[in-house]
């Protein structure tokens, strides 16, 4: 695989003192492509041990074998979101390889589909509500002792602009980010007295593989065009932007 996001860090290996994440451990969801890639750089590069996960297996090995020569410490676990028992055997993996104790967790993996709300689907409407924000909550839940146990625990969504501004032809992840926002805004205010931070981050447009996807299908020019020109909201940026906002998050 192509190193695309190669890592344009000024901190090659760990940064100490106040911007360091040395000692504390992550799961990154979807983190073979775009922000979850970019995100995994930057915590691994601030001394975070990662745990990280995708479907595609060579995609995650290869990214893998990119970060161990970078002397990152990432582990990876192919696993299907969707499914619950996947995501409980992940949780499982994590606890396991991080002694039960848990620092940050970044609900990033999500998807989106393309379509006339008359026209999806069960199937569709299971697919992105499944992953975008069935799968986030349950992740949460299932970390929830494990963010405990390390007396400081951190939690982060990915919304997106989707979440607050109405656009065309992908009502239903303009819902399911909608979704996130709120869960994020309960979930802190429940878990703030165990000690457990809970934010989202809601990009614009960021180049990755799920953006490069719509523009060849010619799926996301009506909706940038009419964003464009009713907010004045969308740019088009890069992963690494999205992960330094995180980064501000963690280490506030
Ligand atoms: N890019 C943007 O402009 C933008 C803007 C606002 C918000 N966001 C949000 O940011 C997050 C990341 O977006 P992105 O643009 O980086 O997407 P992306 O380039 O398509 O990457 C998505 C990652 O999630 C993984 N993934 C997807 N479905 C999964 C599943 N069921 N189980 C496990 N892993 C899964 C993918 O790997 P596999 O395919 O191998 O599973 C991949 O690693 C999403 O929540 C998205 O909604 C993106």
């Amino acid at each position: 695989m192509e190193d695309s996001n190669a890592n344009k860090n000024d901190n090659n290996g760990e940064e100490e003192g106040r911007w360091s994440l040395k000692g504390k451990t992550a799961l990154v969801t979807g983190g073979s492509k775009g922000i979850g890639y970019a995100t995994v750089e930057e915590l691994a590069g601030l001394g975070a041990k990662v745990y990280t996960c995708s479907r595609n297996e060579k995609e995650l090995q290869e990214c893998l074998a990119i970060w161990r020569n970078k002397g990152f410490k990432v582990e990876g676990y192919v696993c299907d979101l969707l499914l619950r028992t996947e995501r409980e055997n992940l949780m499982r993996a994590v606890g396991d390889v991080f002694n039960g104790k848990l620092n940050i967790l970044v609900n990033n993996a999500g998807v989106v589909i393309h379509k006339e709300s008359k026209d999806f689907t069960a199937e569709d409407h299971n697919i992105v509500m499944g992953t975008n924000f069935d799968a986030g909550f349950h992740l949460s839940q299932l970390a929830y002792p494990l963010l405990k146990a390390s007396e400081n625990g951190n939690v982060i969504f990915l919304s997106s602009i989707a979440g607050f501004s109405a656009l065309p032809s992908v009502s239903l992840y303009c819902a399911s980010k909608g979704a996130i926002n709120q869960m994020t805004k309960s979930l802190a205010c429940e878990w703030a007295k165990d000690n457990i931070r809970v934010n989202a981050v809601a990009p614009g447009v960021i180049m990755t593989p799920l953006i490069e996807t719509a523009i060849k299908r010619q799926q996301l020019t009506q909706a940038r065009i009419l964003l464009i020109r009713a907010h004045r909201l969308i740019f088009l940026d890069e992963p690494r932007t999205c992960s330094r906002g995180q980064r501000f998050y963690l280490l506030l």
